[in-house]
């Protein structure tokens, strides 16, 4: 009797999880998940799903230092100078790079204080980017697609403590300052 109920619960969660998931990726399809609305209406569907640009074009950070850089204007332009160079949001862009400035993105990703996360560890460990945060080519504007709460690491974690070349780990110190 226990047993059936350990089956039937286990049953249940792994249904709740796949229908969540598939919830998730449906909403990424129709683009019902919105992120801000940035500055420049800059498109991750354009530019790392129909152009095919690797991340790390832009975020070349992530697999170098614990942060992921946003690009600097200069990197745009290195295409925009020419490309769409007559449209509204690209002529604003320049705007930002005549003046010597950097667009003013809203963060869309963000971490308390107290806990400690490093993107390169995470890359070269091999895994993907989307892995954390989604199926960005198909997103017109990024929004955060995991919880970010520890469960959400430790999961994760858990999962790879016995991994020979790339162990995770459940130490507290090691995730929080
Ligand atoms: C052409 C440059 C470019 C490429 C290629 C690119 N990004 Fe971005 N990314 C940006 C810019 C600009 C922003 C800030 C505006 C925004 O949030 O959309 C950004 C924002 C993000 C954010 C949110 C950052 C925050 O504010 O917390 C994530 C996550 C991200 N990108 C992941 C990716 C992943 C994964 C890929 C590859 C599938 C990728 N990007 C490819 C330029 C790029
Ligand atoms: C490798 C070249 C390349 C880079 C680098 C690049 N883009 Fe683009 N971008 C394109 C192309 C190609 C298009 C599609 C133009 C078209 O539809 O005619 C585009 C389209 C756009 C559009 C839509 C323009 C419109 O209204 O039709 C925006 C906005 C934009 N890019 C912003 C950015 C920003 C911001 C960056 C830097 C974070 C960036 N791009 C980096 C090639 C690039
Ligand atoms: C193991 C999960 C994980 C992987 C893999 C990962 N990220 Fe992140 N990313 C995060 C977390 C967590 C944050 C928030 C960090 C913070 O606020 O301190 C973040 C933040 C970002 C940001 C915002 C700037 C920053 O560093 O806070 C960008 C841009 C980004 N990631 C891009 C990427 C790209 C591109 C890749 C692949 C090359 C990647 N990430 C791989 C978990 C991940
Ligand atoms: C998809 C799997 C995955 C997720 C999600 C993940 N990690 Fe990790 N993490 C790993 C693996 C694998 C390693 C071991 C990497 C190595 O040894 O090179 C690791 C190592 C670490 C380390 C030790 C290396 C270092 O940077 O000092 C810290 C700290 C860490 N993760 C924090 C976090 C935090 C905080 C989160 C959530 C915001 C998180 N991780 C989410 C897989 C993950
Ligand atoms: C893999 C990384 C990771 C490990 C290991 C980890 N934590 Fe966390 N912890 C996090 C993250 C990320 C948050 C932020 C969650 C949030 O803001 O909701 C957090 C939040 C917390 C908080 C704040 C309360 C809360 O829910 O926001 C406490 C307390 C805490 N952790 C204690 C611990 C203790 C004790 C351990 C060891 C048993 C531990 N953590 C191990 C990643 C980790």
């Amino acid at each position: 009797m226990k047993r059936a109920l350990v089956l039937a619960s286990l049953v249940l969660i792994v249904l709740a999880a796949g229908t969540a998931a598939f919830t998730q990726s449906f909403s990424v399809q129709l683009g019902l998940n919105r992120g801000p609305t940035q500055p420049i209406n800059f498109s991750h569907k354009i530019h790392a799903g129909q152009l095919g640009m690797n991340c790390l074009y832009c975020h070349y950070g992530a697999e170098k230092s614990p942060i992921a850089n946003l690009p600097p204007v200069s990197t745009c332009m290195g295409c925009h100078k020419i490309a769409a160079a007559d449209k509204p949001e690209i002529q604003k862009l320049s705007g930002y790079f005549q003046r010597g400035e950097q667009v003013p993105w809203v963060e869309v990703y963000w971490l308390p204080d107290h806990v400690k996360f490093n993107h390169k560890r995470h890359v070269r460990a091999g895994i993907e980017c989307q892995s954390c945060h989604g199926p960005v080519q198909e997103m017109a504007a990024v929004y955060q697609y995991p919880s970010l709460k520890m469960g959400w690491c430790v999961s994760c974690h858990r999962q790879k403590l016995d991994d020979p070349v790339h162990p995770a780990t459940m130490d507290c110190v090691v995730c929080h300052h």
